[in-house]
Parts: C-alpha cells; structure tokens; sequence
C-alpha cells in the first residue's frame, strides 16, 4: 500500500513512521526543506521518545521516504493523508484552515487513478465536504474519495499510542475507501483495537469533542483545588476517591497549573467557535477555557504569596518549561503565561528544560536565564518553581537542592513531593490543592 503524508510535525511524522512499521510504504512530504534536509540526514527535528529508532528502522528497511516533492508522491498513492497544522486563527478562535486548504489544492492537481484523500489534522466538521469541493473543483476529471480520521496521540507517549490506540475512528462514506483504510490499520486487528466507523461530520465531532472532555476533567479537578485549599482538602486524595469510580475514572484528574500544549488549547476555543457558528451554545467548553486561564494566573499570584508578597527582585528557579514532559513542544506551555507575568513585576528567572529550551528560547522574554544544569539554575535562588514534572525533577537530591539555594521556598505546580517530607528538609512547601 502506498501512502503519503502531507505534513511532517509531530503528528505526521509519527503517522508515518507507524504505518511504515505496519507495513505500509510511506512518503513523507513537507514544505519545510530544513526539516526535509534534516530527516534525509537521519536527523529528527523533534523530541519524542523512540522516534528515532522507529524513523531509521523504516528508512533502512525502504518503507519511509521524505520528500519536498510532492507530485511523484501523489501521483502514486493509494492514500494521501492531510496532517498539517490547524492552529488557532489570528483575532477570532476559528481553527485556521488555510493550510488544510492548500494541501487539498496541492494534492488536487497531482491525482493519478483512485486515490484517498483523508484528512488526520484536527479539523471543524464540515472541512472535509470542503476538501471534496476543492479537489473536484481544482481536478474535475480526479477519481477519489474523502475521508476523515482524526488522531488521537499524545506527544511524549506518542508511538505507543499510535501502535495500540484505544480506537480508530474512521469517518468514510465509501466502501472503497473504507477497505484501503481499514487494510491501512490491519496490523491493529492482532491487538483488537476497535476500529469506529462513521460519517465524516461525526469523525470531525469526535475528535473535538473527546479533546474538550478531557479539557473539562482538567479545568474540574483544577477548580476543585481551589476549593480544597480553603477548606483543609487535600485535591490529590479527592481525585483518587473520585477516581476510584469506574464511571469517572481516574486519568486527567490532576490539578496542576492549568493545560497547554498544540491540543486542548485551540481544539476548546475552535469547537466554541464551531459551536456559534451553527447557533448553538457551549457554556461548559466556554467554562473551562475561563477557568484554564483563570488557573494559570492564580499560579502566579500562588508563586507571588509564597514569597511573602512580591517576587521583586526574587531570584526563581523555574524547573521544566514544556507543557509536559516528553516533549520539547512549547506551544500554549503554561509558563508562557506564568514567566512573564513574574518578570513583569521585577522577578529574576532562571531556567531549567530537559529537552525544549531550544523552543523556550524563542517564546520567552530574553532577560530570563537558560541554564545548563539543574544545580546552575537552583544556586542561589530564593524560590524554586515545579513547572513540568519531567523524571528528573521528580527524585531530586533534597538536602542539595536546599543546599543550594539561598532561600527555601519551593512551590511545586505539579504535587510531585510530600508534604511532611519537604517540611523535614526545611522548606516552605506550596503546592496546588492540599
Ligand atoms: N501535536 C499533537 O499532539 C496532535 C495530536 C493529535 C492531533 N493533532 C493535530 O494534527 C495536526 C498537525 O499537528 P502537528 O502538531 O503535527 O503540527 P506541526 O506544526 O508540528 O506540523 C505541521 C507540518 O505541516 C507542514 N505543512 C504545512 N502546510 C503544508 C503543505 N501544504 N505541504 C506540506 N507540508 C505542509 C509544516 O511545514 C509542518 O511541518 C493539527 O491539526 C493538530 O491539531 C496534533
């Protein structure tokens, strides 16, 4: 089977290499030429776990190729997968289609013999009707079909759950097209992944809708922490007694300083906007979207009154930038909103990420330190900040940490430590709702 994959991110790289893995021959394409350069070389432009491997294995075996050509490619495919980027549109919330759009136009001209087109970017229901319009407009003599099948990996987890996803939703209307997708995800029959079969405005549906429920557990949880810091609560404890209930489950139920990253962010403003445009409300997604940003700045005033008041001339150690761990991805992190607001009022930052200082740099003021090591950021400072709970910071050396530092607040977003235990090693312990 011959695919191609328009769009080498996160997402369509990662497709890539799995359905190369599954077999498949697989050409990735992308506009970027660094990028392309950089996968020619055997170099991979992002950080997730395993990718490497997965990526050269493939190249070697002869089943992935990347390419900035795109007409060759197309005209040889049996499927042609749409996985560029839908970012949040300037001004208005509305998922940005132009990308999509002009893949579709792209692809339109190159078609030769019956093809798939199927889109895998997060797209507001209705996009693949237009995608269908497009083509046939742009190529009236095209044999193809249009189909939907949105993806649900994580970043930082993301092979293992392309390779044994929870389900795959298909959102087809062709009996065709539906058996070159369904031979496509084969190899998941071994593990008897649930392959979910609908019409392409449910696909679209599914995918925002399963994003702004798990938006809506996190923005739950959070609000809740508010709630068990004055009364004598402990959040991490009512979660676990929550979650203990099958019907409510216990994954996404931890507070913390509010979601970020390329998903939940776009994906609950888009559906919000999807939503007005057919004259129906959303107040629980609009909810949690408040209460997302209402959570990120009482992270800011949490950090501000752990150091009595004012962060004026506070040295802060901040450990972990991305908005999780496994992932060098700072799109919408948290601390994009956090740092800043500090900075704003005289706070001098230090820095620590395993892997996404390279993006940090670009995104956060220039005044803030990027620091090589933990033990560089941490010397000296009066506060340290728990930002991203990657493995490194999880087990940190205690009495060095302490040691280190000049002060002996420690503010952790991410109730990674004990509370008796950091009172034993001498800190003043902030963390969210306990
Ligand atoms: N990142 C995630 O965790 C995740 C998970 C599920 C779904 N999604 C969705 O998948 C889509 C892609 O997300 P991403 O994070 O991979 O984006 P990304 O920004 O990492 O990658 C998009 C890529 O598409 C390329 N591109 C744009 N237009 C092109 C064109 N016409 N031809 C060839 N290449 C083109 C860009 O150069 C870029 O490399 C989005 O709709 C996103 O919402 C993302």
């Amino acid at each position: 089977m011959k695919v191609v994959m328009i769009g080498a991110g996160y997402v369509g790289l990662v497709s890539g290499a799995c359905f190369a893995e599954f077999g498949a021959n697989v050409i990735c394409v992308d506009k970027d030429e660094f990028k392309i350069n950089a996968l020619q070389q055997g170099d991979i432009p992002i950080y997730e776990p395993g990718l490497d491997d997965l990526v050269s294995r493939n190249v070697e075996a002869g089943r992935l190729n990347f390419t900035v050509e795109l007409r060759q490619a197309v005209e040889n495919a049996d499927l042609v997968f749409i996985a560029v980027g839908t970012p949040t549109r300037r001004g208005d919330g509305h998922a940005d289609l132009k990308y999509v759009y002009a893949a579709a136009e792209e692809i339109a001209t190159y078609l030769k013999g019956y093809t798939v087109i199927v889109d895998k970017s997060t797209v507001p229901v209705g996009t693949a009707r237009e995608v269908q319009r497009i083509i046939k407009k742009t190529n009236p003599d095209a044999c193809f079909d249009v189909a939907s099948n949105p993806e649900f990996l994580r970043e930082g987890s993301a092979i293992g759950d392309f390779l044994r996803p929870d389900r795959v939703v298909l959102g087809c209307e062709s009996g065709k097209a539906e058996k070159l997708l369904r031979e496509l995800y084969r190899p998941l029959n071994l593990i008897e992944a649930p392959i979910h079969v609908t019409n392409l405005e449910s696909a679209e549906i599914i995918k925002y809708a399963s994003n702004a429920f798990l938006a809506t557990k996190i923005s739950f949880i959070n609000e809740m922490s508010q709630l068990c810091e004055k009364v004598g609560a402990d959040v991490h404890s009512v979660a676990k007694g929550m979650g203990l209930d099958g019907r409510i489950g216990k994954k996404f139920l931890h507070a913390g300083p509010g979601y970020g990253g390329s998903c939940f962010p776009k994906d609950t403003l888009a559906l919000i906007r999807i939503a007005q445009e057919h004259g129906v409300s959303s107040r629980i997604v609009e909810s949690v979207v408040e209460v997302n940003a209402s959570q990120k700045a009482r992270m800011v005033t949490k950090i501000r009154s752990a150091l009595g008041g004012s962060e004026a001339d506070k040295i802060i150690a901040v450990l972990g930038l991305t908005f999780k761990p496994e992932t060098d991805d700072m799109r919408d992190a948290p601390s994009l909103a956090i740092l800043p607001a500090l900075i704003d009022r005289g706070a001098i930052i230090k820095s620590h990420d395993p892997e996404g200082m390279e993006e940090a740099k670009k995104l956060l003021p220039d005044s803030m330190g990027f620091m090589e090591s933990v033990e560089e950021t941490i010397k000296d400072a009066d506060a340290v900040v728990l930002m991203t709970e990657w493995n490194q910071y999880r087990g940190l050396d205690l009495a060095n940490v302490k040691s280190l530092m000049k002060g002996n607040v420690f503010i952790d977003l991410r109730n990674v430590y004990e509370k008796d235990v950091m009172l034993q090693h001498g800190f003043e312990y902030t963390c969210v709702g306990r």
